[in-house]
């Protein structure tokens, strides 16, 4: 009876053995992204201090095994490497770039000139005054010259420019236009490849789907190339929600930055899966308390339905990103425990906008990614 009992309990170890051992083979045969994107197009992460100390084993295990490339979520920003004049502090930077190398990945430097997380003592003119254009200048050389120069031969591509445009095309009204003027982009770009003349540089923006916008980048780029200078691509950020902007609207700026004979590359893509409100980007904070607590309409899981629409969400717009010849799509972030929209452009929600879960699992719309990749990839 007892030996009955053992031999029993044995097979039922043996069969709950091999269950397992069933479910992590077929885990195992999930293809990653990067080994089902068609050539030409990589794919990749942003990531951030934790991953890249090996802190958080999930996100690492994820980005090693699916991804091609990796961008720095914000430590090769100018308050990050560079937080006064005379000291830079390269130590978080110079991990990341190991951590990508490491991996045999496409390591992108994010970003050399913006007019957000760039400390103030970068448009701070002498005595009180105002920044003048040799200063400003000055500063923004002797930045990239190091930035660019430490790490040449090793980052791949640079966003050389990010937000430059305003949504009606015009020139965004930043510290760096008035005190350098126009040409500011330009020269952002020639200290950029005099630093390192192989590596890819880009004009980065968001909101490229709007035509005016998409337009202004297009001819900002066309006119850097007339000048003689580098740029290999216009990256859309791709910071977008579950239902808009619309796929024609996606379609159609792909479609036109293609035309232009620039690569489009979407460089930092999330769908943010919460109710939008169209005041929710300037709101103040009495306004920004209402809206949270409006639209914070999932903080205990996502709906199963609102899985699926985010995975249509992004096998639509994966179909496009194929039809257009991207040559890169980056996630900003990894899972969605760590994704800046928890906080972005409203503080303290739960949001949802990745394709690996608050765990670490994978979500629907990974799968459906990777479908899109399977069946469309010409290889
Ligand atoms: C975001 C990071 O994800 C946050 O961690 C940080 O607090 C703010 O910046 N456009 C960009 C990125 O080009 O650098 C921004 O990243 C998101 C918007």
């Amino acid at each position: 009876m007892e030996m009955r009992r053992t031999l029993m309990s044995l097979a039922g170890l043996l069969l709950c053995a091999a269950a397992a051992l069933a479910a992590v083979s077929a885990a195992a045969e999930t293809p990653a992204l990067k080994s089902v994107a068609p050539k030409g197009l990589r794919i990749g992460a942003a990531v951030n201090r934790t991953q890249v100390s090996g802190n958080d084993a999930k996100a690492v295990a994820i980005v090693s095994r699916q991804f091609d490339t990796v961008t720095a979520e914000n430590d090769l920003k100018w308050e990050r490497v560079h937080p006064e004049p005379d000291r830079f502090d390269f130590e978080p930077a110079d991990r990341y770039v190991e951590f990508g190398t490491k991996h045999g990945m496409f390591v992108v430097g994010h970003v050399l000139l913006w007019h957000q997380q760039t400390p103030a003592w970068v448009f701070a003119g002498e005595n009180g005054r105002p920044l003048d254009r040799a200063t400003a200048l000055a500063r923004l050389k002797g930045h990239i010259d190091a930035v660019v120069g430490r790490y040449r031969g090793r980052i791949g591509g640079w966003d050389v420019v990010n937000e430059a445009l305003d949504e009606d095309g015009s020139l965004r009204k930043t510290p760096w236009l008035e005190a350098i003027g126009e040409d500011y982009v330009a020269k952002a770009f020639e200290f950029a490849r005099a630093a390192d003349p192989e590596t890819e540089l880009y004009y980065n923006d968001y909101n490229l789907w709007k035509p005016a916008k998409r337009d202004a980048a297009v001819r900002l780029v066309q006119g850097l190339k007339a000048k003689g200078l580098r740029v290999d691509g216009i990256g859309e950020q791709a910071h977008w929600g579950i239902d808009d902007p619309p796929l024609e609207a996606i379609d159609a700026a792909l479609a036109a930055i293609r035309a232009s004979g620039a690569t489009p590359l979407i460089t930092e893509l999330d769908m943010d899966v919460l109710p939008r409100d169209p005041d929710q980007w300037g709101a103040d904070l009495a306004k920004k308390a209402r809206i949270r607590a409006a639209t914070n309409v999932y903080p205990d899981g996502l709906p199963p339905a609102i899985q699926e629409r985010l995975a249509r969400r992004y096998a639509d717009c994966f179909a496009l990103f194929l039809k257009h010849g991207v040559g890169r799509v980056t996630f900003w972030g990894v899972t969605d425990a760590t994704t800046w929209l928890h906080d972005f452009p409203i503080p303290g929600r739960v949001n949802y906008p990745l394709l690996w879960d608050h765990a670490g699992h994978e979500k629907p719309a990974l799968e459906a990614v990777a479908e899109v990749l399977r069946k469309n990839a010409k290889r």
